[in-house]
């Protein structure tokens, strides 16, 4: 019965998405769903109270924002099948692996409009409030788990390069993985794996990009793409560029390949950095980052430190 209801809702919700604009009366809703008018009302009312942006007007009920919409039918065919929607969760991190562990494939990708408890590396909270693009990907790598690595870096770098194509911005890459704007944080990934044996069981790799919210991040200094354009910009937009980038740059991934072209869009190599690790802070010239990922640094007597995993600064 629950399950029944939720499939009714979605199915209004989807009719009122492909009307693009165009205002539904609630007989016509109730004709095309074989749904009895009065739990047509019943359903919208519940959706309206969701959160959903559903117009009530004289003559029917009309979606005022379809383009915020991240539900599996807003996406061409073969991105939707990839789609995993929830309007909220604790965390898609746990969502993913739940999924992950139930079988789904290679590339799904599971998305929510709001996160109760996002995290971010080192067990940081991170905040997620409507507006931002919160999504992990769960991934079937064929490689043992030390080659890993090489996926974070395709997705930041796929991920600045779409968003720099979309907008016309100037977004870089902050070892290891982060993305920022006018030397903010715009975007941030969190990797988690499991394993069995040898090999590699998923990989989950979640990101968070503030898109039009309103970053209120008291670690780091946080801007969302848009306070920068000064206009709202469309998260099914950056998902779908994002995801297409991603499958073309993991197909035949080659390590030597995703890091050269991750230095061309990098930031981080040729600043002055403070790097913190679990037990130790280094400071001097970022100079490389090598096949592995590691990040090179070098202090004032030019003696190199191989990084291979920490929080970098910019200073
Ligand atoms: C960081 O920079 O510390 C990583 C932030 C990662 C945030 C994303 S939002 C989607 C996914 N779900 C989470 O709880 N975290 C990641």
């Amino acid at each position: 019965m629950v399950n029944e209801k939720k499939n009714q809702k979605d199915r209004i919700l989807e009719l009122l998405y492909n009307a693009g604009g165009e205002t539904l009366s609630g007989v016509r809703i109730s004709e095309a769903t074989g749904i009895s008018r009065v739990a047509v009302w019943k359903h919208v009312t519940a959706l309206k109270q969701s959160g959903l942006p559903i117009d009530s007007r004289p003559n029917g009920y009309v979606l005022s924002n379809p383009e915020d919409l991240l539900f599996p039918f807003c996406f061409e065919p073969l991105v939707r099948d990839q789609i995993h929607y929830f309007q909220e969760v604790e965390t898609t991190m746990d969502k993913a692996k739940t999924l992950a562990r139930e079988g789904v494939p290679h590339l799904s990708c599971v998305v929510a409009e709001h996160q109760t408890k996002g995290r971010g590396r080192l067990n940081r909270k991170w905040v997620s409030s409507k507006g931002g693009l919160w999504f992990t990907l769960i991934l079937r790598p064929l490689l043992p788990p030390p080659l890993v690595y090489i996926y974070n870096f395709a997705a930041s770098l796929s991920l600045s390069l779409i968003l720099n194509q979309l907008f016309d911005v100037d977004v870089s890459v902050k070892w290891p993985n982060d993305l920022l704007l006018g030397g903010k944080k715009l975007a941030g990934m969190l990797s988690e794996m499991e394993t069995r044996g040898d090999m590699v069981q998923f990989l989950v790799i979640g990101i968070g990009i503030n898109v039009n919210n309103d970053p209120a991040n008291k670690e780091f200094k946080a801007t969302s793409l848009k306070n920068i354009l000064k206009k709202k910009v469309s998260c099914k937009q950056i998902l779908t560029a994002f995801l297409s980038e991603f499958q073309n740059n993991i197909q035949d991934i080659d390590c030597q390949n995703i890091i050269n072209q991750w230095k061309g869009q990098t930031s981080t190599i040729g600043s002055r950095v403070r790097v913190e690790t679990f037990d130790s802070i280094y400071e001097g010239k970022a100079v490389d980052v090598d096949e592995t990922g590691a990040l090179i640094i070098e202090d004032h007597r030019q003696k190199r430190k191989k990084i291979i995993y920490g929080d970098c600064f910019h200073t």
